[in-house]
């Protein structure tokens, strides 16, 4: 396994690695939820390569860019273990160089929900992903559905500008009890902790109304939201979204189309998202 930290050389062996490339671009602080994405990038391609960047301009100015988890050492050994053969590990500076001034803005697909709770992190994000593709041209880049609108920001930028690279979404992995794996999840107090599968219910409250035939979003929302509100550990829910699955257009009515529930839910000072893809 090779870890290289400039854009340059990165380029350069990706350029002479055997086809396919995987790519599966990452913030570190690996669990199993990104070891899901590499185990599948690796049975795919010819060869395997992962990123670790915490991408300062996806988070906003008063969000966790300077206390997010960074575990390198074991990161690489994860990834070692994984058998990833080329790890691009650059600094802020190498991938922002002074006068760095060109930016992707994603449209109205970035525009809800964490588009909403979070002004500018899906700049950040399409800029970044955008910048790992054309550092490394992957044949195929692979996402987590844990992040379902990133993955959707990331499909129409890849269309829109015809880059050409084969998007792999992979299923959200969960622990035993329901909650999603995040990096975030090591902020959470014993009693959040205790608390947080709330999350998950609440989507699968509605999820369950769905399989009876209800397709009306305001009632599947409420019946979220009502699981939720009954939880005292939940101190704020940012939003209860039920929106097209590929465009992440708020929806009324749920017909044939794919669907996605989607919740962001803080317990004190910690935030949780997740969804679930109503099919
Ligand atoms: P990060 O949060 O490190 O996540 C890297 C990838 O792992 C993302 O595609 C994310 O959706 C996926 N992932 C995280 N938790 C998961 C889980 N429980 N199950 C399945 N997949 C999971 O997402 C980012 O980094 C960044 O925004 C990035 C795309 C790297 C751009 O900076």
């Amino acid at each position: 396994m090779q870890v290289i930290t400039t854009c340059a050389e990165m380029t350069a062996l990706c350029r002479e690695t055997p086809r396919p490339l995987g790519l599966v671009p990452t913030m570190g602080a690996l669990h199993e939820g990104h070891l899901s994405l590499t185990q599948q990038a690796r049975a795919d391609n010819a060869t395997m390569a992962a990123s670790i960047f915490v991408n300062p301009t996806q988070f906003g100015a008063n969000e966790d860019f300077s206390t997010y988890p960074r575990s390198m050492e074991r990161d690489l050994e994860l990834l070692s273990a994984q058998g990833t053969d080329l790890v691009f590990a650059p600094l802020p500076d190498e991938v922002y160089p002074d006068g760095f001034d060109t930016w992707i803005e994603p449209g109205a697909v970035a525009e809800g929900m964490e588009g909403a709770a979070r002004p500018g992190h899906f700049r950040g994000v399409a800029t970044v992903v955008a910048k790992l593709f054309t550092i490394t041209w992957p044949d195929r880049a692979y996402f987590g559905q844990k992040d379902g609108q990133q993955v959707a920001v990331i499909r129409k930028m890849n269309a829109d500008l015809n880059l050409g690279v084969d998007v792999v979404t992979m299923p959200t992995i969960r622990e035993p009890d329901g909650l999603a794996l995040s990096s975030r999840n090591a902020y959470l107090t014993p009693e959040q902790r205790a608390a947080a599968p709330v999350v998950y219910r609440a989507l699968r409250a509605a999820e369950s109304l769905w399989h009876t035939g209800e397709r009306n979003a305001n009632r599947l929302q409420a019946a979220a939201l009502a699981v939720l509100q009954a939880e005292p550990q939940i101190s704020a829910v940012d939003y209860v979204s039920i929106v097209d699955a590929a465009t992440m257009a708020p929806l009324n009515v749920l017909d044939e189309r794919p669907a996605m529930i989607a919740t962001a839910a803080r317990l004190g000072s910690v935030r949780l998202i997740d969804n679930v893809v109503l099919l």
